[in-house]
Parts: structure tokens; C-alpha cells; sequence
């Protein structure tokens, strides 16, 4: 039986990550429409990634007894400045997911509820490899700087990364 604190800790990250999928969906339809359509696919991904992660806590908690509660979502900006911009806020908003992830690992240690530490080093190291990804693609975005040939070869490079994600050939 999960504590009401680990409980409430858990809907919250149901809600953080439900609004991740749309803050994601926001930015792919912003792609979408500056012809970015590989970046799109890559955000569109990252969307649906969310709400796995979502469900993933869902079912957990009430797998394990709590009560999962289906969230409000804010709506997300929808205008953004530029592919660079939307990386920034991307990583600034995984940032915020994994310090949320680490305040449940330390309450579910506190708590010596070990399903749950179990349940949140798996996102610990999702959280990880999010970050890592999107850094690369800011660090690449640096590089690239104005160039227009960059930035579509970019695209095309987001976009197979989401092709392989939805063959299963990547994580
Ligand atoms: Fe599920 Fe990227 O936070």
C-alpha cells in the first residue's frame, strides 16, 4: 500500500507528465508549421513518450493499491522563436521533471517503499538520457548558428531519430 505523501507525490508526477506530452505536442505542431517536419515527427514522439510515461505511473499507482487521478492539463504556449527556443525550454522543463523524480526517490527512501524506489530509478534514467538528447541537439543548434543548410540537415536528422524510435530501433 502506497503512503498518502508517496500517493499525492505520484498523481502529481501524473500531471507533470501529462503536461510534458502536451508542452511536447505544442512544440511539434509549431515544427509542423514552419515546415521543420522532422522536428516535428521528433516532438510528436516526445509527446507520445510522455504519456507513457504518464500511464506508466498511472497503472503503478493503481496497480499498487493508491488511487491514480486522471489530470487537468494546462494549456501550453503555442508560439515559440525559434527550434533553438524550443530546445531551451525543453530541457529547462525535463530539468524540472527529474528534480520532481528525485524528491519521490527520497520520500520513497525515507519511506523504505522499495516498489516505488524501483518504479523512479527507471525514470531516473530516462530523465537522464532526455537531457542528454536534448542538450545534443541545443549543442548542435550552436554549431549550426544561422545556417539554413544546417538546420535542414538537422531537421532531416530529428526526423529519422523518430523513425527508428517508432520501429522500436531506439529507446
Ligand atoms: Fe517524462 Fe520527459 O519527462
Amino acid at each position: 500500500m502506497l503512503s498518502e505523501k508517496i500517493t499525492t507525490a505520484l498523481n502529481q508526477q501524473i500531471a507533470m507528465e501529462a503536461y510534458a506530452a502536451n508542452y511536447y505536442l505544442a512544440m511539434a505542431s509549431w515544427c509542423d508549421q514552419q515546415g521543420l517536419e522532422g522536428s516535428a515527427g521528433f516532438f510528436y514522439a516526445q509527446a507520445e513518450e510522455e504519456r507513457e510515461h504518464m500511464m506508466k505511473i498511472f497503472h503503478f499507482v493503481n496497480d499498487a493499491d493508491g488511487k491514480a487521478i486522471a489530470p487537468a492539463i494546462a494549456q501550453p504556449p503555442s508560439d515559440f522563436e525559434s527550434l533553438a527556443a524550443i530546445c531551451k525550454t525543453a530541457l529547462g522543463h525535463e530539468q524540472k521533471v527529474t528534480a520532481a523524480i528525485h524528491a519521490i526517490q527520497k520520500q520513497a527512501m525515507s519511506e523504505g517503499d522499495y516498489r516505488t524506489i524501483n518504479l523512479m530509478n527507471w525514470f531516473v534514467d530516462e530523465q537522464l538520457e532526455e537531457e542528454n538528447q536534448m542538450q545534443g541537439i541545443m549543442d548542435k543548434l550552436k554549431l549550426i548558428g544561422n545556417d539554413g543548410t544546417g538546420l535542414y540537415m538537422l531537421d532531416k536528422e530529428l526526423g529519422a531519430k523518430a523513425a527508428a524510435k517508432e520501429a522500436g530501433e531506439e529507446d
